[in-house]
């Protein structure tokens, strides 16, 4: 590997430079995104693995971050469950699995087959590459792909799929329980195709009350945490939107505690403990300031991040549409400089 800083820094080392990538990093604030995606829908481009390729290294170019992260969603995995779903762009789910009979209708077939492009898409990324920078695989946690595959779409107030995790326990267990099987099939089928590490989006963990994710959510997270790391590859858990669940985050068998901006990376730190690597956590829309404050507040993330064991740069969650890229390149700059 030509750069392998962000892999050291998963394993705990301190690079000379603080590595970064940007959740995100492809997508439509980037000019050549745009043109790819007035040619093709988002559905055609994830199951098209040379125009996967060519995105996901759009940010290589262009930004100079130090990883790449594999172009598809986290919701193309209901291709093994047999669930339709359209992206307009937010994904839409036809018909949302609510009932006893919803599930039992689930057809659960091997990622392998169903998700066969997700695979081809890894390798046409590794050739596309070249050991420039590892390739980061990933999955939505089995929350958050629950919690999609309940609602149907983005949510606000999450009502169904709490409803069914109050109202029905066994059911809503019954689900995670298949669905992180799943999941864990789904990501040794990437690291067998070749990635280079995995993030866990948990997305939507934010969603729940701390006591109700440590029964209901955290050991099957944890779960599948414990059964990614056997695949030889740094693991990235990253749960967003309460700074409360960190200590669970920081409970798996994660190599990396992805942090949201929520919290100060400094206080972060103190909750997971200073021999726990961590990712972040810059408010992405910090960057639709001016330049100055953009060096400033990249340059307080780093120095925060110098008391953990070791830390990968990152954003809070997904860049915005709205940033502009020389905006972008100018945070990686300041990043590696500082
Ligand atoms: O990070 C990257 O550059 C890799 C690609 C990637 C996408 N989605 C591309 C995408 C990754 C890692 C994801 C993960 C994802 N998808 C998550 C977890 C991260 C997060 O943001 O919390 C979630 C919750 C989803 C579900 C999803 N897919 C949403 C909510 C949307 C709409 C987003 C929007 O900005 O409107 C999508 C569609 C999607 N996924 C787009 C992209 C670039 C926009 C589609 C388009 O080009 O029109």
């Amino acid at each position: 590997m030509q750069n392998d800083s962000f892999l050291r820094a998963c394993r705990g080392e301190r690079p000379e430079r603080t590595p970064i990538w940007l959740m995100r990093q492809a997508g439509r604030y980037l000019p050549e995104y745009r043109a790819v995606r007035a040619r093709v829908s988002f559905e055609e481009l994830c199951r098209s693995p040379d125009l996967c390729a060519e995105v996901t290294l759009q940010p290589i170019d262009r930004l100079g971050v130090d990883a790449a992260i594999l172009f598809s969603d986290i919701l193309v995995v209901f291709d093994a469950l047999g669930v339709d779903v359209r992206f307009e762009p937010s994904p839409v789910i036809a018909a949302p699995v609510r009932t006893r009979a919803d599930v039992d209708r689930l057809q659960w077939i091997d990622p392998r087959e169903a998700c066969h492009y997700v695979y081809a898409a890894v390798r046409a990324c590794k050739a596309a590459l070249a050991d420039r920078v590892p390739l980061i695989g990933f999955c939505g946690a089995p929350f958050t792909t629950l919690s999609y595959l309940v609602e149907g779409k983005t949510s606000r107030e999450f009502e169904h799929v709490k409803s069914l995790m109050f109202c029905e326990p066994g059911l809503f267990g019954h689900l995670m329980e298949r669905l992180t099987d799943l999941l864990i099939d789904y990501l040794r089928g990437q690291v067998e195709a070749g990635v280079d590490a995995l993030q866990v989006f948990d997305s939507w963990a934010g969603a729940l009350a701390p006591d109700d994710y440590r029964e209901h959510v955290h050991p099957h997270t944890a779960r599948l945490c414990a059964a990614v790391r056997e695949f030889g590859v740094p693991l990235i858990n990253f749960t967003r939107g309460n700074a409360n669940l960190l200590a669970f985050a920081a409970e798996t068998a994660a190599d990396v505690v992805g942090v949201d901006w929520s919290i100060e990376l400094d206080r972060a730190i103190d909750v997971v403990g200073p021999e726990r690597v961590v990712q972040g956590n810059l408010d992405p829309f910090a960057l639709l300031g001016p330049p100055a404050l953009v060096e400033r507040k990249a340059r307080a993330v780093v120095a925060a991040g110098r008391r953990a064991k070791a830390h990968i740069f990152n954003l809070g969650h997904g860049i915005s549409r709205h940033t502009d890229p020389t905006i972008a390149r100018l945070l990686v700059d300041t990043v590696h400089d500082a």
